[in-house]
């Protein structure tokens, strides 16, 4: 559909940018805490809100703090956390078991979560990062990340967490046909509520660096991850990767990182019309706030700047760690 507008006198597009009240009333793009899924990093021990170095304001938190911040997030209507653990040292191996541990730090925090909040979703990551003395979110075998044998694992992982209550199972390893496996085994389980939010356009993208500090995976990571996530020079096979995952029984998808791939949100929500989320991540939530610490933007500003942007582009929602600070400004306060 053609714009149409008047031409000059009549048309003075400045008489609705006037005031508030106008500027309010014709507003496209609204964000409301309905919006947000937070993501929480959880660690061992109690009581314990230990900081992120190059995550100003965001921490680990033990089990009992990120029950007490689940229960904010309810207070404050964000619909969805995300859970990511920093495993002990001690815990990660070659074979990944604690991945699929019904008492890993995930599937525990899970419980506990569910018990206290319960309307809160809890949203899961599965990839074997975490729990991978290599840092790779699949097996490594002679230098090489392996896809079936990795898919194999990756589905234990997710019945481990829908069996301790996982909402929403987050794959975020790309690997080839875990979206249809992991779907299959869910069925076969009972688990045919539990929904599947694929990171299905995920880019291997320097962006993520503060977060792989905040789970500990940077110090283990040999290599890098571009032989499964996707290169930032491509928009075409996003959409391959959308339908591809969509077609194997995810229910929402994902794009990340977010900012510098509004253009992939876009053309996802309008091609596929799903439910599409962009994941805000670590190094975007850094560099705004590292440019505010510095006094160089306003950066309560620039946040709900750039949640916007994410709705404009056409996304349902976004996962940001700026998920309560953004609430409780638009709660009001
Ligand atoms: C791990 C995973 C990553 C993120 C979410 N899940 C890092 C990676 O792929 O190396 C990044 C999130 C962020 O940067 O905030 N599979």
């Amino acid at each position: 559909m053609k714009p149409t507008i008047a031409s000059f006198p009549a048309a003075r597009p400045r008489r609705l940018r006037r005031a508030p009240a106008l500027r309010n009333l014709v507003r496209e793009t609204t964000v409301t805490s309905d919006d947000l899924i937070w993501p929480i990093f959880v660690r061992e021990g109690d009581g314990v809100e230990e900081p992120i170095a190059s995550m100003p304001g965001v921490h680990r938190l033990s089990i009992d703090k990120a029950v007490s911040a689940a229960i904010e997030a309810q207070a404050l209507g964000i619909p969805a956390i995300c859970l990511f653990p920093y495993t002990d040292q001690a815990l990660k191996t070659e074979d990944c078991a604690d991945a699929w541990s019904p008492d890993n730090l995930v599937n525990r925090a899970i419980r506990a979560i569910k018990a206290a909040a319960p309307d809160v979703a809890i949203m899961t990551d599965v990839a074997l990062d975490p729990y991978n003395i290599n840092g790779h979110d699949g097996y490594v075998v002679d230098g090489e990340i392996v896809n079936d044998a990795s898919v194999e694992a990756l589905v234990k992982m997710t019945l481990a967490q829908a069996d301790a209550g996982a909402d929403i199972i987050g794959p975020s390893d790309m690997m080839d046909g875990r979206i249809g496996a992991m779907r299959n085994a869910l069925e076969r389980a009972g688990h045919q509520h539990v929904t599947i939010l694929s990171y299905a356009a995920k880019y291997a993208s320097a962006y993520y660096g503060p977060f792989r500090d905040a789970v500990g995976a940077s110090g283990a990571l040999k290599g890098d991850k571009k032989t499964y996530q996707m290169d930032p020079g491509n928009t075409d096979e996003a959409l391959r990767m959308i339908e591809r995952d969509l077609g194997e029984g995810a229910d929402m998808v994902m794009v990340k990182p977010g900012q510098a791939y509004l253009d992939i949100c876009q053309r996802v929500k309008s091609t596929f019309g799903a439910p599409t989320f962009a994941y805000q991540v670590s190094g975007e939530y850094a560099m705004i706030e590292a440019a505010a610490q510095n006094g160089w933007i306003n950066g309560e500003a620039v946040m709900m700047e750039s949640l916007m942007a994410f709705k404009r582009s056409g996304c349902d929602g976004v996962l940001t760690y700026y998920a309560p600070k953004a609430a409780r400004i638009l709660n009001g306060g």
